[in-house]
């Protein structure tokens, strides 16, 4: 029996990225797949519904989703879309899983087999299936193109007949995937930039891409990344360490954008009123943590404030921004890693519970919560089969 892929129309107002593209359809389809796109699914990324059709899918309704057999999504199904699938679908999507145990539990009890593709392990194997890469990488971009839309001055130096117009400087906080984005992009338009991050690894790509890194380099520095590539919480007296250097140096900066996360926790503040207001009138400041709690003192997610005389943006969902080419790769995310489920000689889906990729980002199945990091936790006392 052919298996069905249904691609969801995002319900989220925020949301104008989608699941599936032309390619990835295509894709599915010589992996064995009927693909049900849902009506105007692709509106916003600039995808018609007959490029879909094109591509070899069916045009359908939310409805069609309750025959899918795999649900593919940006966002985590809200309640109403949970109730149209079928026990025993597969639904994968961006799932933002911490301290959503409700919403969890929801999927679980509806027999889903829910994954969240931002768990999935920092591997070689696993690297085209990365979509806080992918995803982040735009994200870093976008906030540089942002922050020179919001700043009344050129970012290249400008040497002319009627005067000379100064670089911009730029400052990234966080030298992950979105930061170093951002610094090339900066350095792309002219500007002259620096960086800081708590990772020593971040020194040397900082410093390939022609920007200067500044950090406080004490032995907490020199241990601050975990395995998985992560940077760790830092202690008190490192952020205080930190915040003085931070404060010296953006007083000298036209642009700052930060970046900086640390997972399943609020993000770090790195700024704060006082130093926003040390900086000159005028300047620009890119909070791309806001949605996590924000790097930056007083921003405001989904808004633009002005806090001490510094322009402060808070975009919620920056990749949605840029959204198709968002989709695009997000897309390609999705299909590589449903391939991994798909047996090649049978073309029907069989799922391997003990694929590490797999274990790492599969967050429901068979009717409970089965990541670790989300199962509830037995009450002591009671025994555990
Ligand atoms: P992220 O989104 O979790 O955090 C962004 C950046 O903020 C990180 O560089 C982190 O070190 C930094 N940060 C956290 N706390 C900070 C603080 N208090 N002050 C300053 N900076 C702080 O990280 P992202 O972008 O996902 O990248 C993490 C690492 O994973 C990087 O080394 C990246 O190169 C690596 N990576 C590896 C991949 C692979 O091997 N397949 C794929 C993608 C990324």
């Amino acid at each position: 029996m052919v298996q069905t892929v249904f691609v969801a129309n995002e319900s989220h107002p925020d949301e104008g990225r989608v699941s599936a593209s032309p390619d990835s359809v295509k894709k599915l389809k010589t992996l064995g797949f009927d693909v049900v796109v849902e009506a105007g699914a692709g509106l916003l990324s600039r995808i018609p519904d007959a490029d879909f059709e094109k591509a070899g899918a069916r045009i359908g309704a939310a409805a069609d989703a309750k025959e899918a057999d795999v649900v593919l999504r940006v966002r985590r199904p809200a309640s109403a879309e949970i109730a149209g699938y079928k026990s025993g679908a597969i639904v994968i999507a961006i799932m933002d899983p911490y301290g959503q145990e409700a919403a969890l539990s929801e999927m679980a009890s509806a027999g889903l087999t829910a994954f969240a593709m931002e768990l999935m392990p920092r591997i070689t194997r696993a690297q085209s299936m990365d979509v806080l890469s992918s995803q982040a990488n735009l994200a870093g971009y976008q906030a540089v193109i942002d922050a020179a839309g919001e700043f009344d001055r050129a970012m290249p130096m400008m040497m002319t007949a009627a005067g000379t117009v100064p670089a911009a400087k730029v400052f990234v906080m966080g030298a992950g995937v979105a930061g170093l984005q951002a610094i090339a992009t900066a350095r792309r338009l002219g500007a002259v930039v620096s960086a800081t991050d708590v990772r020593p690894a971040s020194k040397e790509q900082v410093a390939s891409l022609g920007a200067k890194f500044i950090a406080v380099e004490d032995d907490e520095f020199k241990a601050a990344e975990t395995s998985g590539g992560y940077a760790k919480p830092m202690s008190e007296a490192y952020q205080a360490k930190q915040a003085v250097l931070t404060a010296e140096h953006l007083a000298k900066q036209d642009i700052v954008i930060t970046t900086a996360l640390i997972p399943g926790r609020p993000a770090p503040r790195l700024i704060t009123r006082d130093m926003l207001k040390a900086m000159k009138p005028g300047s620009i400041a890119v909070d791309l943590a806001v949605e996590r709690g924000g790097n930056i003192e007083g921003a405001v997610a989904g808004s633009i404030v002005e806090v001490e005389g510094v322009k402060v943006v808070g975009y919620n969902n920056v990749p949605g921004r840029i959204a198709t080419s968002a989709s695009s790769l997000y897309a390609k995310n999705l299909v590589t890693f449903l391939e991994t489920m798909v047996d090649k000689e049978t073309k029907v889906l069989a799922l391997n519970t003990e694929d590490e990729l797999v274990k790492a980002t599969m967050l429901t199945h068979g009717g409970t919560i089965v990541h670790p990091n989300f199962a509830p936790v037995p009450a002591e006392g009671v025994a555990t089969a």
